[in-house]
């Protein structure tokens, strides 16, 4: 990877994975893109960063001539919550963006990475030690997208060679941008209640179990799969990768520890309540620790403490 382009760049992941793609393959060799003008003018400060409607095939195109790139990092996606608000646009944008994106690698020799996620497994799926290879019906559009844009990455790489990966992301806690309408962000939200108001209202079950991963094992993730020598690789779209399981109840006491005057209450969606009990309780990541040498190094008490004092920071 020489250079890069990033679509979908103002997201939670893209406004950090830029910043460390920058620090691994060097600044002038990132090239960021977002839709929005806002995210753009926020990115420029800090990245080279175009507009870009990815669903506009051409444009996307010519920053590929443009720029010479030859690695793709495609994170456009309507998350699961917003997702069953609108399905014909969910894949519309989900299905849109990753299709242009597999053709253009294709047609430029490029790497592609996208992520995948828990959200690709369904209510029939194991949801205990869930394996890498299984039942994967899921009942959102959004696992439906993820399914399927698993599938067409392996069908592209078997087909005409390209280099796609991918992984099963778990919801994401970060310090940076904020998740947007996920079923996990309330692992995320509840940091910048607390701080602010020293409340917060769950609006997942108190015992409903998901994984998560802290951004900075997130970002490992992606470069070191990115990497890894393809003649390991026995699967490619995607990995499971997991790091913590918790469920809403666990992950609060653990801020009732850091700060005891912290109140929890819970108002369940049920939409939300629905789509988290259909996934993964905990998954088996072994074949990522096998294939790549997946090895996460945070856990539930360095993320709470990190995270504590860094949306402190923040919010200051
Ligand atoms: N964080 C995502 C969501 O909750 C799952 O990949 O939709």
């Amino acid at each position: 990877m020489k250079r890069i382009l990033v679509v979908g760049a103002g997201g939670q992941i893209g406004t950090e994975l830029v910043p460390h793609l920058q620090k691994n393959y060097g600044e002038d060799n990132v090239i960021a893109a977002d839709l929005k003008d806002e995210a753009v003018q926020k990115i420029s400060q800090y990245a080279r960063c175009e507009k870009l409607d990815v669903l506009d095939f051409n444009a996307f195109g010519e920053l590929m001539k443009k720029y010479d790139i030859d690695a793709i990092f495609n994170l456009v996606a309507l998350l699961s919550a917003t997702g069953e608000k609108n399905p014909e646009l969910a894949w519309k944008i989900n299905m849109g963006a990753l299709l242009n994106s597999l053709t253009l690698a294709k047609e430029f020799n490029a790497a592609i990475f996208t992520p995948s996620s828990i959200g690709a497994f369904g209510v029939n799926t194991p949801h205990d030690n869930t394996p890498q290879d299984t039942v994967m019906r899921p009942d959102t559009i959004y696992g439906v997208c993820k399914v399927t844009g698993e599938m067409l990455s392996d069908y592209y790489h078997s087909r005409f060679g390209v280099d796609a990966r991918s992984v099963r992301f778990p919801g994401i806690i970060s310090n940076g941008a904020l998740p947007g309408g996920g079923t996990t962000d309330y692992a995320v939200e509840v940091f910048y209640d607390i701080i602010k108001n020293g409340r917060y209202t769950c609006p997942i079950p108190e015992n409903s179990y998901m994984d998560m991963l802290y951004m900075p094992d997130a970002l490992n993730a992606v470069t070191q799969l990115m990497e890894a020598d393809p003649s390991k690789l026995k699967h490619r779209n995607s990995f499971n990768i997991t790091c913590m399981s918790f469920c809403p109840k666990e992950l609060f006491a653990k801020i009732k520890e850091r700060v005891p005057s912290a109140e929890f209450s819970y108002d369940v969606d049920p939409v939300k309540a629905a789509i988290a009990d259909s996934w993964p309780n905990k998954m088996d990541d072994s074949c990522a620790r096998e294939e790549w040498g997946w090895d996460p190094k945070w856990d539930i008490d360095a993320m709470v403490d990190d995270m504590l004092k860094a949306i402190a920071a923040k919010l200051k």
